[in-house]
């Protein structure tokens, strides 16, 4: 199987990233990670692209071109999909239209339930009897692309944003790989 070319964007500790450099290591699994992208210089994840040799670009997202640098080492790097897991950027809709290809993020909640930020502290003060984490395509507006692998936990009384968050992220090491071996499966 020949497998497609994936680059990964982060901007944090990046555990997504290193769960699917683990399913890389499958042979079965559609893809390899070829390239990692963060906006943030001290980002923890960047460890896991340095461990694992693959290439990595940091970019600082105050310049006005940020985004066509980007592009351009993504298209050096014949790039087939872009994962974001925790990138903490908007992407303009410029950029998905240049890419051209698909984008996928993954968010801590079951969409559309709770866009953008502080979702664990949102859950918790909405009572919400369920929780979980969605992996969506990528869209010019905020968490709102088309849905393609959904998995829901149970929220407790006792739960706790940390507890939640520690519940769900499990489950995102679940759901990404499966949403990928998805749309290849497919495609
Ligand atoms: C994930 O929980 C994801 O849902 C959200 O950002 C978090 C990133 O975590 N978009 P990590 O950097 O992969 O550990």
């Amino acid at each position: 199987m020949v497998k497609k070319r994936a680059c990964v964007f982060i901007s944090g500790k990046g555990t997504n990233l290193k769960s699917l450099i683990h399913n890389t290591r499958n042979y079965n699994f559609p893809i390899n990670i070829n390239l990692v992208i963060s906006n943030n210089y001290l980002a923890a994840g960047i460890l896991f692209a340095k461990k694992n040799s693959i290439p990595y670009f940091v970019v600082d997202t105050s310049q006005r071109n940020f985004e066509s640098l980007i592009l351009k080492k993504i298209k050096k790097n014949k790039i087939d999909i872009i994962c974001l897991a925790g990138y903490m950027k908007i992407l303009s809709q410029n950029f998905i239209k240049n890419f051209g290809k698909k984008i996928l993020n993954i968010h801590p909640s079951l969409l559309p339930k709770f866009k953008g930020l502080n979702t664990y502290y949102k859950i918790i003060k909405n009572r919400e009897v369920h929780t979980g984490c969605t992996v969506h395509v990528v869209n010019e507006k905020l968490d709102s692309g088309k849905i393609i692998v959904q998995k829901k936990i149970t929220v407790y009384r006792h739960d706790s944003v940390e507890s939640l968050k520690y519940k769900t992220q499990k489950l995102e090491y679940r759901a990404y790989p499966e949403a990928l071996i998805k749309i290849f499966r497919y495609n």
